[in-house]
């Protein structure tokens, strides 16, 4: 037993002590956090961002490496929650961002690269045969949903409890955000069938859309089993609803995104994240009789409007990704090397003797520090709120960048040596903390 093992005889003394070592190792970063207090509730503009006892504050990025206020360089295995995927300064993205910026911003007309990204979209995944484009995920949810609204004449919404679509679009714990934009919305447990197809069945006549992750993210990385995916697809389509899935973060999972690796294909898809190359993106698509009702020929077209929809900088950044850099191959490659990172850091926390699940499928991993099976979001709250901070807290100090929550996304700059690095940062964890950690 090293010096601070011997010193941390619960979870919470290990908690104090590395809190102690991590706001006396990040002054700087907490003097911006106590000035930020008085202009920004919480000194916080995005509720992710936060964590005590105050967040880090980011001043560079390069490749797969951030560095903080205080000096300290990370290896970012966050990857801006999935949003990162190209890292912080791939050439091909830097120089179209560049060029696009040359040429002019806010045109106020269509431009040369739109087409161009949503023809790639188009071909690329399954589902989409029409695509728009909007500035984020939640846009592109709820541009879903009113799709189906309008299309359906119906209102209700199936959502799934713990699911994450967006801040106007939530459902956490048991019910739904008070934040939403609306509430007309009933909510079922994930990996359900059963009842999602009594959900489904019971409110048919009103049922406009069920709205799901194919592998809930936020919600800890639970993928969708297969026969729940299915049971979705089939009772939708016999009750004339529609199946929505949120690809924002899962499209990265295989070259056609989940819709692909599925097998199993929604009639309307939202996108986000890592599309935009790095700069504010969302968008969606799926079947043409769906998206046509946007077309402004048509003398009853629906309205989707949005300033920023075509903004050039996002455009020529997704279209240089997509072109130039995201190549099916690579994407086959990243999510093999997740797969690899996560079997091995689940080995390392059963060699040491500690409860824990890596969630995740490909390049999106979760670690929850527990042995109870997890197939919903309900069942990650079996993982003590502690342990979470003490693992980001010491892999922040061991020079690593990850969530609150565990949660991690690798981005392509990322090296096997990088993973190696984490790997071996947490074994040191292991060894250190094993004994304040759940056991098996
Ligand atoms: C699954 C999912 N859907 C939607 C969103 C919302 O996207 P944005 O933050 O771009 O609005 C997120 C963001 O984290 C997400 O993870």
């Amino acid at each position: 037993m090293n010096e601070t093992t011997a010193r941390n005889r619960t979870l919470e003394d290990a908690v104090a002590d590395v809190e102690a070592r991590y706001s006396a190792a990040h002054p700087k970063s907490r003097t911006r956090y106590e000035r930020a207090l008085r202009s920004m509730p919480g000194a916080n503009t995005r509720t992710v961002l936060h964590y005590d006892p105050f967040p880090v504050t980011l001043v560079n990025g390069e490749g797969a490496r951030v560095t903080d206020l205080d000096g300290h360089r990370y290896r970012d295995f966050l990857g801006e929650y999935t949003a990162g995927l190209y890292g912080h300064s791939e050439p091909a993205i830097v120089s179209a961002i560049t060029a696009a910026l040359e040429d002019g911003l806010v045109l106020g007309g269509p431009n040369p690269y739109e087409a161009r990204l949503a023809e790639l979209m188009c071909a690329r995944f399954p589902a989409v045969e029409l695509v728009r484009f909007c500035n984020s995920g939640t846009e592109a949810n709820m541009m879903c949903v009113s799709l189906a609204r309008a299309s359906t004449d119906r209102r209700l919404i199936l959502g799934f409890h713990g699911g994450y679509h967006g801040g106007l679009l939530a459902f956490p714990g048991r019910g739904t955000s008070p934040m939403n934009a609306s509430q007309e919305v009933v909510l079922v447990d994930y990996n359900d069938p059963d009842a999602a197809r009594r959900a489904i069945t019971e409110h048919g006549r009103d049922l406009a859309a069920v709205i799901l992750e194919p592998m809930m993210g936020g919600g800890g990385c639970i993928p969708a089993e297969p026969e729940f995916l299915a049971a979705l697809r089939e009772e939708t389509r016999r009750q004339g609803a529609f199946l929505i899935f949120d690809e924002v973060m899962t499209s990265r999972l295989a070259p056609g995104g989940m819709q692909e690796r599925s097998g199993v294909t929604p009639d309307l898809v939202a996108f986000g994240k890592y599309l935009g190359g790095g700069a504010s993106f969302g968008a969606f698509g799926g079947r043409r009789d769906l998206m046509a009702r946007l077309d402004p020929r048509a003398p009853d077209s629906l309205t989707h409007s949005g300033t920023f929809n075509n903004n050039v900088l996002t455009m020529a950044a997704g279209l240089a990704g997509l072109t130039k850099v995201l190549t099916p191959e690579a994407t086959i490659r990243l999510n093999d090397s997740g797969d690899r990172l996560r079997e091995r850091l689940q080995d390392a926390a059963d060699r040491h003797g500690v409860a824990m699940r890596a969630m995740g499928l490909g390049s999106m991993i979760c670690l929850h520090f527990q042995s109870e099976e997890i197939r919903r979001p309900a069942d990650t709250e079996a993982t003590p709120p502690e342990a979470r901070k003490l693992f980001q807290l010491e892999m922040n100090l061991r020079g690593f960048y990850l969530s609150r929550r565990g949660f991690m996304s690798l981005s392509l700059p990322l090296t096997s040596e990088d993973h190696d690095d984490l790997v071996a940062a947490f074994e040191d964890f292991l060894e250190e903390h094993a004994p304040v950690l759940p056991g098996r």
